[in-house]
């Protein structure tokens, strides 16, 4: 018999790869270009000659940002900014979490990507952790790098158990920007008239504040959720592959419809044969408070939940959980992603849950949530702008309008008031179809007193466009 060739030998040295490459661990060889100095004028002329047009900044004098602690900001000429932004709902541990950072230093050092082609420890003790938090009967899950991929792999699993070809998603939603998912984004702007893959149907949301029936809660018999039998029976010929919802609606404008919306909905789609997404990659892992996922709010048991944003607290990342059934015949041949599950995401995203239980952020994000939302509704007394105040947990909007009466829509107002935030040193969001929503989504590591600091200056940034008005 011919001895195996030497070459297919394993090589054994003498002490490990990590301790060999720790010695030559070093600031110096960052590369200069990273670590130099830069003016926010430099970025911007840099950024003007060779990014895509496509990125754009808030604000007419961009901020540029160079680190972070907590729920801090801090920009290249060290000035400070409370973040009720999370980036974009994104930061829930904050800026430099010890435990996050140190996780993605320690996972670094030893294997930052190796693809699903081979077992990763990070991936298992991931999926593991997500099967413990998610809602009842989802067990299943499947990493990628982002909210749009999660969903464009969720919807096609989707149609692939029901053999349907219909979505039914919500107006006003958003969730993605893949040709799909861009097509089930009913937020305006954030169509995509050149797509339009075929099979997604639009359903109303529970939008009471304008009601699309004219209705006033609760006489309305929930009319909007109802509706969804119209659309599936008029639209769908019956075929219905999935619905999918967010809890609350992030970009849409922070649209939180009544308790029993999700109940009715969940129950027509269960009758009609589809599949239920909840698509929580604003509202997961504990923003709305007491519960990891929105949708557990309203007793509804989705079959599958979408997940990115927080999921990683800024490190891309996303996936879904799914119901074994409905995951058993998706295969390597209907999803792989290279970058999915690759070891430095899914170590940082377990320190995100870890840090999520060990900061108790679900009773935290409950109790200073209904705080927040109390002051906001109190300077909503003294400021005519703000037209309706809504949200659960730490995910609040302030609907802007002109006229109380009328609820035109305040959307040059709005740019005014971030502008004067920015300047005091508070940096909010915007959303809504009309781009008229001041979105509050922070870190839950915020403090009680840097909320209390955000309000005196949001109240006075308010009170100086009022008195332009
Ligand atoms: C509810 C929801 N779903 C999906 C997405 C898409 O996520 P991503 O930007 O990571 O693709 C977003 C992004 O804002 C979102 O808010």
């Amino acid at each position: 018999m011919k001895a195996a060739p030497k070459v297919f030998r394993k090589v054994i040295v003498t002490g490990s790869v990590l301790e060999r490459r720790m010695i030559l661990m070093t600031d110096e060889l960052v590369p200069k270009s990273l670590r130099r100095k830069y003016t926010e004028k430099e970025i911007s002329e840099i950024e003007k000659r060779y990014m895509a047009p496509a990125v754009t900044h808030y604000y007419r004098d961009p901020v540029l940002f160079v680190g972070g602690e907590g729920a801090i900001l801090e920009d290249v000429k060290g000035n400070r900014y409370i973040d009720l932004f999370a980036g974009i709902c994104t930061t829930i541990t904050g800026y430099g979490h010890p435990k996050y950072v140190s996780t993605i230093k320690w996972q670094a050092e030893r294997l930052v990507y190796t693809s699903s082609l081979y077992a990763t420890i990070p991936y298992a003790v991931l999926v593991e952790k997500l099967a413990e938090i998610a809602p009842k009967g989802l067990t299943r899950s499947f990493i990628v790098n982002s909210g749009s991929e999660a969903n464009e792999a969720a919807l096609f699993m989707s149609k692939k158990f029901t053999r349907n070809p219909y979505v039914v998603v919500c107006q006003r939603a958003y969730h993605g920007r893949t040709m799909l998912t861009r097509e089930m984004s009913a937020a305006g702007w954030r169509t995509c008239p050149e797509a339009h893959p075929p099979g997604v149907r639009f359903t109303p949301y529970g939008y009471c504040y304008r009601c699309p029936f004219g209705k006033e809660y609760p006489d309305c018999d929930i009319e909007c959720a109802r509706y969804l039998r119209e659309v599936i029976r008029t639209q769908t010929n019956n075929a219905l592959a999935a619905f999918i919802a967010e809890p609350i609606q992030g970009v849409g404008g922070i649209i939180k419809p009544p308790s029993e919306y999700f109940r009715i909905v969940h129950e027509i789609v269960k009758e009609y044969g589809g599949i239920y997404i909840s698509d929580e990659v604003q509202t997961g892992f504990g923003r709305t408070g007491k519960k990891w996922w929105g949708i557990q709010h309203s007793k509804v048991d989705p079959d599958i939940v979408t997940m990115a944003k927080g999921f990683g607290s800024g490190i891309p990342i996303g996936g879904f959980i799914a119901h074994p059934d409905i995951a058993a015949d998706y295969t390597m041949t209907d999803a792989f992603a290279t970058f999915g599950g690759n070891p430095l995401s899914c170590a940082a995203a377990v320190a995100v849950i870890e840090i999520v239980e060990e900061s108790n952020y679900l009773e935290k994000a409950a109790i200073l949530g209904t705080m927040m939302k109390r002051k906001l509704e109190e300077l909503q007394e003294d400021h005519r702008l703000i037209g309706d105040v809504r949200g659960q947990g730490m995910m609040i909007g302030l609907e802007l309008v002109r006229d109380r009466n009328t609820k035109e829509p305040a959307t040059l107002e709005i740019v005014k008031i971030m502008e004067r935030c920015k300047d005091k040193g508070l940096l909010v969001g915007k959303g809504g179809l009309d781009s008229n929503v001041i979105r509050i989504q922070p870190p839950l590591e915020l403090t009680e007193s840097q909320f209390d600091e955000s309000c005196t200056i949001l109240d006075a940034a308010l009170t100086e466009v009022e008195r332009e008005l």
